[in-house]
């Protein structure tokens, strides 16, 4: 049987289904259920300075794009940091994490970028026990306007600077929360190394508008007639998170940094994909405001499964394992030569193919009499549109040509060696083949 135990930056948690800061870690009564439904770890709700609290908006905070049906795909959000005193915050921290030991718990904070407010924080976050923090530089909306946030977290110099005070006024882990709401991740990535962090989380949420209402020509959600953009999460933001994730961890400036991965992670299959990214663990958030803190049984019971079937005995085993493939194009096989093959048996001749390849791709699908629908393998640059088109799944696949075969596209014979860009003769800059 899988070991599912999680061990990040020395933080056990029984696994590593870790929910995020956001609402369902807001509160004492949330984390206790959580942990009781079997989530490993929480990163509590972020955490601002003493003082009178801030104020979320009373109209409608989320947004929101479904697929066909009615599936949640996006979520947007303009909420802001905790709207509870830190007193209670730091109080109910304490309680859980004296009654669940074992479990991780993480505080998430965010106080203006000047040292005293760290400085004076920082020593009661560290009267709970918390196992460790994050600093939350990823907000997009509200706080960003008030210097915190997503302001801190896209100047680098700010993101180191802040971590250093961290790892002054703080023995415990440190984890740097990243927004995506910049051009290049590495960059504020390889700034929180440089302070002294021990991971990066991410990603925050991407700004976003959900809709605009279309009578009254307001961004939605709407408040009294005007919106904001807001952070936009779930399924639909994973392949940013993933890419992001990707560069970070093969990047030589941060390569090996533990990293924390969070984006849309709603299956155990998703968070198995983050892992073999290089995340140590994952953060949930949207997948558990859609259907529950129950969801992470399936998490956890379909992650075990896997490993079982391949044989991994613990997370560790695959951790890290897609990071040697990810590569950038200029190296991709250029002799790696497929071809569409439509499976008739299972083709409910519904035409999406022939439409897609036919008026946006390369015409390479004929109809043929009685809809039957085939690939013209002289016409076909292996594209895989049709595949992703296709409502019928394996209908179509992408089959590898032979070696020593001629493509007919083509007329050249299919080479078995590898051959990139950076030799290929239509490229100027060619370097001679060795
Ligand atoms: C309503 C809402 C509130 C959030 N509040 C916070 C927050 O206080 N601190 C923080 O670091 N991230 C916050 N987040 C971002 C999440 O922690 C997470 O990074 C993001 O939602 C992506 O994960 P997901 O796709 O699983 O939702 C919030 C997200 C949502 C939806
Ligand atoms: S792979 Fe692309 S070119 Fe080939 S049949 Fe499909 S859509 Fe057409
Ligand atoms: S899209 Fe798929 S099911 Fe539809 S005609 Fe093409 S192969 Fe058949």
């Amino acid at each position: 049987m899988a070991d599912l135990t999680s061990n990040f930056l020395g933080i056990k948690s029984p696994n590593p289904f870790w929910l995020a800061s956001a609402p369902p870690t807001d509160k004492e009564y949330n984390v206790r259920r959580a942990f009781e439904a079997g989530w490993g770890g929480v990163v509590w709700k972020t955490l601002g300075s003493e003082g009178p609290p801030v104020v979320n908006v009373n109209g409608p905070r989320y947004g929101a794009i479904y697929g066909a049906d009615r599936r949640l795909l996006g979520l947007n959000n303009i909420e802001l940091i905790t709207d509870r005193p830190l007193e209670v915050n730091l109080e109910e921290m304490a309680r859980v994490k004296a009654d669940y030991p074992d479990h991780a718990l993480i505080a998430s904070i965010m106080v203006p970028c000047e040292e005293a407010a760290w400085k004076a924080i920082l020593p009661r976050v560290a009267e709970t026990n918390a196992d460790g923090i994050e600093l939350n530089f990823g907000c997009p909306h509200g706080m960003s306007e008030r210097g915190m946030g997503a302001a801190v977290g896209q100047v680098p110099e700010y993101i180191e600077m802040v971590t250093r005070w961290c790892k002054q006024y703080y023995d415990r882990p440190v984890i740097v929360k990243l927004t995506p709401n910049i051009t290049d991740v590495r960059k504020p990535a390889a700034a929180a190394r440089n302070g002294g962090a021990d991971a990066v989380s991410l990603i925050n949420t991407i700004n976003s508008i959900t809709s605009v209402d279309l009578d009254s020509f307001a961004p939605e959600p709407t408040i009294d007639g005007k919106g904001s953009h807001g952070g936009y999460c779930g399924p639909a933001v994973k392949p940013i998170a993933l890419s992001m994730v990707s560069e970070i961890a093969r990047d030589p400036a941060t390569a090996g940094m533990p990293i924390s991965g969070i984006g849309g992670v709603t299956t155990w299959r998703d968070a198995a994909e983050f892992m073999a990214l290089g995340c140590g663990n994952v953060q949930v958030c949207t997948a558990a405001m859609t259907y529950g803190f129950k969801i992470v049984e399936e998490m956890k019971r379909g992650l075990s499964q896997w490993m079982d079937e391949k044989g991994y005995r613990s997370t560790s085993d695959f951790i890290g394992r897609a990071v040697p493939n990810v590569t950038d194009w200029q190296y991709l096989n250029l002799n790696y030569v497929t071809k569409a093959k439509i499976d008739q048996d299972a083709c409910i001749k519904c035409g999406r193919c022939y439409a897609a390849c036919e008026d946006t791709s390369h015409q390479a699908i004929w109809m043929k009499e009685g809809r039957v629908f085939e690939v013209n393998d002289a016409e076909c640059v292996a594209c895989n549109l049709c595949v992703d088109v296709c409502p019928v799944e394996d209908c179509i696949t992408m089959e590898r040509m032979e070696g020593g075969t001629v493509d007919p596209r083509t007329g050249q014979t299919v080479s078995d060696d590898y051959a990139n860009w950076t030799t290929h003769p239509n490229n100027p800059m060619a370097k001679a083949a060795e």
